[in-house]
């Protein structure tokens, strides 16, 4: 099959949101620290009415119904997430329910590694459809998470939603192929070890140097791999790419991650244009990639040099990670949700994307799209468009909730969510039309759900 990729595409995230400026308040840290310091303005939630089958049951209904696609037409379906609710059972099995007047021949099953398992479970589904066990069908990749941290200095940093992508050939977003870019290491740097808690245990330091090493390694190896194949035409890969997208803990780090770019093509460079884009950065021409994660000078000095290319080429991507925070598993694709809600198709036809996708533990890659050239009224690519032209309006019509409402239903969450016999209490008036909810936990922890 032909131009294996993207071929629709589904986002959701919580009707309720705390704001990040009445946040600093409530957590009594300097005003400004997360809304200017991380580059956060609302983290959306979730009460004890949504767990993670509802976050897929939604998502993929949704896409199946906004796209008309029948069940019968999915011949594999995945799920990647890190909100794990049971140790054996699949939310693959769960979405089965979807299935149940339909074609239940599906292969495909739940990958789990921290926020990568949404990249791996997308990488399986394109991998299907070029193999030879590939019946015609489409994919289904599902990438989902509740991200919750313990009261602290992390918690600012939760988020959550889901993203639902049907994969198949002739698609729109076309997958780039042999240039993806991996780097995976054994690290502690974010992990669940406490299997009661739905917090992490984290180092959050560690975890931007792990971040930022993988991005260094993954854009190496992209970028040999990307000259060796020719899609590669300015010797700067900058140039090469109409936008960059990252995996997004909070949105200053993805500009830092963006200039970090900068600062490898720059090193990488044998005559840099001092004249140019490299101008006024003479002073670190011999510096080493591994003794600059946190220089300050550094990191200054070249988010100033990409600021004008940043906000071109990926800060129409941060419009769900500002306003939702850190999804995990879907964090990248909402940047792609994003991207597509914030540019027209004209503005992307023929281009290419990069995305740079990291889960702690750690697992990486930097894989790229290509945007195909027709846009004409009946083509997938002005139908994807089309799909999520409501995106800014959803994010407009969330409810804001008080920090300390916000603060107890946290709590409960910590207090019941392994309960079992367990009633949730959260409103359901509160949801988005189509959203899935848990009724009810019964004594064998046997989950039931009804939709809105
Ligand atoms: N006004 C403006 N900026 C401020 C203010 C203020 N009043 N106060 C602080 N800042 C700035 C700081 O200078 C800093 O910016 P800098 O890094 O550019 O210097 C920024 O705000 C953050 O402040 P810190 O003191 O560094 O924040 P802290 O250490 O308390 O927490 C952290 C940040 C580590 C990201 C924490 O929220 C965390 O652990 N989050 C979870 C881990 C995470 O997301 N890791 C990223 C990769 S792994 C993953 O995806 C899960």
């Amino acid at each position: 099959p032909e131009d294996v990729g993207i071929i629709a595409l589904e986002i959701y995230f919580p009707s309720q949101y705390v704001d990040q400026s009445e946040l600093e308040n409530f957590d009594g840290v300097s005003s400004g620290k997360y809304t200017i310091g991380l580059g956060q303005d609302k983290m959306g939630f979730c009460s004890d009415r949504e767990d993670i089958n509802t976050l897929c049951l939604t998502t993929v209904q949704k896409l199946m119904e906004r796209n008309k696609i029948s069940y019968n037409e999915i011949g594999r379906l995945e799920v990647g997430t890190e909100t794990i609710i049971d140790k054996s059972k699949s939310v693959k099995s769960v979405l089965m329910q979807l299935f149940e007047d339909s074609d239940t021949n599906i292969e495909g099953i739940d990958t789990t590694n921290a926020c990568y398992g949404g990249t791996a479970a997308l990488f399986n589904a394109a991998n299907w459809v070029e193999s030879s066990s590939w019946d015609g069908r489409y994919a289904l990749v599902v990438a989902a998470d509740i991200a919750v941290y313990a009261t602290g200095n992390a918690r600012c940093t939760g988020g959550a939603g889901a993203v639902a992508m049907l994969v198949g050939p002739n698609a729109p977003l076309v997958l780039d192929r042999g240039v993806r870019g991996t780097h995976m290491q054994h690290v502690y740097d974010f992990y669940k070890p406490e299997m009661a808690s739905e917090y992490p245990t984290v180092d959050g330091k560690l975890s931007i140097q792990c971040y930022l090493n993988a991005l260094d390694k993954c854009y190496d190896v992209y970028s040999r791999k990307a000259i060796a194949s020719g899609i590669k035409e300015s010797p700067n890969i900058l140039d090469n790419a109409a936008a960059f997208l990252f995996h997004s803990p909070y949105c200053k780090l993805v500009q830092k991650s963006f200039a970090r770019l900068l600062v490898n093509d720059f090193i990488r460079d044998s005559n840099p244009d001092f004249q140019g884009i490299y101008s006024g950065l003479e002073q670190f021409k011999d510096i080493k990639l591994e003794n600059t994660y946190f220089d300050k000078q550094v990191e200054s000095n070249f988010v100033k040099a990409s600021q004008k290319m940043f906000e071109l080429k990926t800060k129409p991507s941060l419009l769900v990670s500002n306003q939702v925070g850190n999804m995990y598993t879907p964090s990248l694709y909402g940047g792609l949700a994003s991207l597509i809600a914030s540019t027209t198709p004209n503005e992307l036809k023929g281009k290419r994307v990069i995305l740079f996708s990291y889960g702690s533990g750690l697992a990486a890659t930097m894989f790229s799209v290509k945007v195909s050239e027709n846009v004409t009224p009946d083509s997938a690519l002005l139908r994807l468009f089309d799909s999520l032209n409501d995106l800014k309006y959803r994010l407009e019509s969330r409810t804001k909730v008080d920090p300390s409402i916000f603060d107890g239903i946290m709590k409960l969450r910590e207090q019941t969510h392994h309960l079992a016999p367990y009633r949730p209490v959260g409103s359901i008036q509160d949801l988005f039309p189509g959203t899935w909810y848990l009724t009810e936990v019964d004594s064998m922890h046997r989950r039931k759900y009804d939709r809105v």
